[in-house]
This record gives C-alpha cells, sequence and structure tokens, in this order.
C-alpha cells in the first residue's frame, strides 16, 4: 500500500464486530462534530468476543488496512475483544506503513476512568470472554494502582443477544442478572461495561447493580484520546459546520440500518456493503 500523506479533511475510521461501536460514534459525533467518520461493523463473523485472539489480531488488521485504503487519518478501535486481542498489532503495522496515522482503542481510557472514580478501590469488569481472557484489563488497572481489586465477569454471548435481541426479552434479563450477581457478591462501588454492546443495556445494568454503582464506559474518554492525537498532528477538521458519517458492514445491510439506526440515536447515514479480504497481507 503507497503510503499518503494524511490531511485534515480526511474521515477518521472507527470499527466494531456490529452495533456496538455506535456508542463510541455517538460520542465522537458529539464531541467533535466538525469530523467525518467511516464506520465499518464487521458483522459477518460477529460476534467477536467468543474468539481467540490470532483470529481478533487477523480480523483488524484486515480491517485497518480497509481503513487505510479508504483515507483514514486515524482509527479507532471501537471494540474491546479487537482491542485487548490487536491493539499492539494494530500499532506496529501503522508505524510501519502508515506513521502519520494513531490508532485508539477502547481499554485504556475507561480503565483509568474508573480507577479514578472508585472510592473503594474495589471495581468490576463485564466484557466478552475473548477481553476477559486476554487479561489486558488486569495490566492496566495493576500499572494504574496495585491496590484495586478487579472482579471480572465474562459475559457469553450477552453482545450477540444485545445486536439481536430488541426488545429484550425475560431470557436477556435473566443472563443479565446472573452477570450482575458476582460483582454485588464482591461489593464492587464501579463497573466497566468492557465492551461496546453493553452501554445499550445501561439501564438494565444499573437497575440491578443499583444506583450507587458507578457505570463506566470508553466513549467520552476515547473522543478525548482522539481530539489530542488530532491536534497534536494538525489534523483537526478546520470546517465550521457539521461534518458527515457514513457506515459500511461486511453482512446484510437492512438489518445493520435497522439495528443501528435504534442505537446510533442519531439519524442514520448511508450504509454500503463491503468484503474484507480473508487474510491481512503483511505479518506483523
Ligand atoms: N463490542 C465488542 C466488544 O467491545 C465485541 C462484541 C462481540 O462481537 O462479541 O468487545
Amino acid at each position: 500500500m503507497a503510503a499518503r500523506a494524511r490531511t485534515p479533511t480526511d474521515p477518521i475510521g472507527v470499527f466494531d464486530s456490529g452495533v456496538g461501536g455506535l456508542t463510541v460514534l455517538h460520542e465522537l459525533l458529539v464531541s467533535l462534530p466538525t469530523e467525518d467518520y467511516l464506520y465499518l461493523g464487521d458483522t459477518a463473523r460477529l460476534p467477536y468476543g467468543n474468539r481467540g485472539s490470532a483470529e481478533l489480531v487477523q480480523f483488524a488488521l484486515e480491517i485497518a488496512d480497509h481503513l487505510l485504503e479508504s483515507g483514514c487519518k486515524l482509527l479507532v478501535v471501537a471494540c474491546n475483544s479487537a482491542s485487548a486481542a490487536a491493539l499492539p498489532a494494530l500499532e506496529r503495522r501503522l508505524a510501519a506503513i502508515a506513521p502519520d496515522v494513531d490508532v485508539i482503542g477502547v481499554l485504556r481510557p475507561a480503565a483509568q476512568l474508573a480507577v479514578a472514580g472508585s472510592r473503594s478501590g474495589r471495581i468490576g469488569l463485564l466484557a466478552t470472554p475473548a477481553t476477559v481472557a486476554s487479561g489486558a484489563y488486569e495490566r492496566i488497572i495493576r500499572d494504574a494502582d496495585p491496590h484495586v481489586h478487579l472482579e471480572s465477569v465474562a459475559c457469553r454471548d450477552l453482545a450477540a443477544a444485545i445486536e439481536t435481541g430488541f426488545p429484550f426479552d425475560g431470557e436477556i434479563v435473566e443472563a443479565v442478572r446472573g452477570f450482575c450477581a458476582p460483582l454485588r457478591d464482591a461489593s464492587v462501588d464501579t463497573v466497566i461495561l468492557g465492551c461496546t454492546h453493553y452501554p445499550l443495556i445501561a439501564p438494565m445494568l444499573q437497575r440491578m447493580l443499583g444506583r450507587g454503582v458507578a457505570l463506566v464506559t470508553s466513549g467520552a474518554g476515547v473522543a478525548r484520546s482522539v481530539e489530542r492525537a488530532l491536534t497534536a498532528r494538525g489534523l483537526l477538521n478546520p470546517r465550521a459546520g457539521e461534518g458527515d458519517y457514513r457506515f459500511r458492514c461486511t453482512a446484510e445491510v437492512d438489518s445493520f440500518r435497522e439495528v443501528g439506526t435504534r442505537f446510533l440515536q442519531l439519524p442514520f447515514g448511508e450504509v454500503e456493503h463491503v468484503e474484507l479480504r480473508a487474510e491481512a497481507k503483511v505479518a506483523v
């Protein structure tokens, strides 16, 4: 791929396995309205959270290639499972082929917010099996404060249920209650929603965990990191009005638009179907 200098009017690339990353895009659209965005949902290969890390690295590299070829000036990995598995590989790949493009993941902003906000030092994590198995949140939190205790719960199939299950039925409600139980038992005062799909059921989680528990999401922190990175490189879009945003997905377009419209809470833009390569071109 020929390296090309990025310009302030290029779009920001955002990706997730499906609609979960729209919770991050929502924050970006509100915090940085003058930017253009290109969002990719890898719906053909959802859920990411039950997959192994080698596979997630391969998917993330393919998507990064796609977004770079589409002219993006910065990449946001709006997926905890992909961030946990692939952020170092993505950073190495971008340093090699597009050194003026930053890549920002969702784990560190959420973990830092949780550590700063917890009074008791007892923090809960709800995340996919892939994210919990990676141990990435434990490492970031231990580095931030070794005295914080993290209670992690792997919520198998919850992201897929959120993606398809609206309106939420009794089965989902009972599954969520089961995931919350160990966090109640552990008396945490803060819970990281460690999957970008989970803010979509925040009211259910808040009711089950109790009013006094702070729910932490990554969106606002990610938006601040994006703003700092673009400012440092002189790549903030200087336009006065609002930018545009468009969508691509790897499976069927209609259901992505339908679920996405419900969750973005803003008018939905154009959605295009794309095929990704089976393998990333360059080993890292
Ligand atoms: N929303 C993603 C995450 O933050 C992935 C969920 C999934 O596809 O399992 O982990």
